[in-house]
């Protein structure tokens, strides 16, 4: 095989459309290129005629869509001269941030919820060694006091504030562009602080407009669907919830920093926020697993839960063609996962061949 085959990640892939120059080091896991799966057997069970794609997000080197703007975030902090970075996070920031400062040679200090947490993300940054401060507050407050702190000490904020992890999310929407040829008809995904949401709709608008150095690649714009969980939802309350609760604890937030750039999103593409309770979130996660083979975290399967909800309303005709981002892999929260399927618990028998037989036979 050539070497010119090897792929070194989102920022090789896209620098052209990037915030780097030619002698920028570049901090990267080989993040982004994830895959597109076209959904089969969904589809053909709600008996509707829709396209529907996922953006498998949870196959990014430490399973989340932050390493995209985390390899951008880093890489900036790094050429600047910052030593160490700090976050505030529901988890899966703090993995990101933890992993790609190890790259760098950098420390990272990350804020998290105390209990709050799922297991597999706070396994990650233990492992890549971050300094792990838990308070006891929700992920709102430990933003408040990230902005704060950074005013006092030499860190550089890596939550999506940080304009250059939009920068580096914003390639998501030009990957789906390049894999379909054109942008879809509608994207569909959860919105937390809704700095994801402001750089999906970044990426299409760049890949809309001609620049002085870039010709437009196609006219088509989605319409952006944000879901948000129904205990988390400022965006339809229309201002900060004080108190948010969810059982998909990635998407916990009740004053979301990217309020302004996400509502533009909404209103120029012409799109809607919706929610969606814990009961219908952890449903669309086990329709994905058990139909598609897909697992992805509970705040990921929202974006499943808000389309097919769409799709049946009609507000998604038929004949449309969706994109939904799953933002996380389903190993992050594996506490979720196994108390969902405590009624199918594993049979135990003696290892023997008649009751390997038997056991078999008794679940054809
Ligand atoms: N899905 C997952 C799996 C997330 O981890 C997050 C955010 C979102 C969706 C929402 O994205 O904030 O850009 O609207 N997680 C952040 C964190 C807050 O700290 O890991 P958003």
């Amino acid at each position: 095989m050539s070497a010119h085959t090897h792929y070194t990640g989102l920022i090789n892939r896209y620098r052209d459309r990037l915030p780097v120059s030619d002698n920028t080091r570049i901090i990267s896991l080989n993040e982004g290129n994830t895959p597109l799966i076209k959904l089969n057997n969904i589809p053909r069970m709600i008996g509707k005629d829709v396209e529907i794609y996922v953006k498998f997000e949870g196959l990014n080197p430490t399973g989340s869509f932050k390493d995209r703007g985390m390899t951008m975030a880093i890489t900036k902090a790094v050429e600047a001269g910052s030593q160490a970075v700090i976050c505030a996070s529901t988890g899966n920031t703090s993995a990101s941030a933890a992993a790609y400062a190890v790259r760098a040679g950098i420390k990272a200090f990350v804020l998290i919820p105390e209990g709050k947490i799922a297991l597999g993300k706070l396994a990650q940054t233990l492992m890549y060694d971050a300094t792990i401060i838990q308070i006891s507050g929700n992920f709102d407050k430990g933003m408040a006091l990230v902005k704060e702190v950074a005013d006092h000490a030499p860190v550089t904020i890596v939550n999506s504030i940080n304009p250059f992890r939009l920068e580096g999310q914003k390639t998501a929407a030009f990957e789906i562009i390049d894999d379909l040829g054109d942008a879809p008809d509608y994207h569909c995904l959860p919105v937390g602080n809704a700095g994801n949401i402001s750089a999906y709709w970044k990426g299409y608008k760049e890949y809309s407009t001609d620049s002085e150095t870039h010709k437009a690649v196609t006219k088509k714009r989605p319409i952006m669907c944000g879901y948000q969980a129904a205990g988390a939802a400022p965006f339809l309350a229309g201002k900060p919830i004080e108190h948010p609760e969810t059982i998909a604890t990635a998407i916990r937030i009740g004053n979301p920093q990217s309020w302004d750039y996400a509502w533009a999103a909404q209103k120029e593409s012409g799109g809607w926020f919706d929610k969606f309770t814990d009961d219908e979130i952890l449903a669309a996660q086990k329709l994905l697993a058990q139909y598609e083979g897909i697992f992805c975290e509970p705040a990921s399967a929202i974006s499943i839960a808000g389309a097919l909800h769409n799709i049946g309303t009609g507000e998604i005709p038929e004949g449309s063609r969706i994109v939904c981002t799953l933002t996380g892999n389903g190993l992050k929260d594996p506490d979720t996962a196994i108390k969902q399927c405590a009624a199918a618990h594993p049979v135990t028998i003696d290892a023997e061949l008649n009751a390997v037989k038997k056991a078999i036979l008794d679940n054809m």
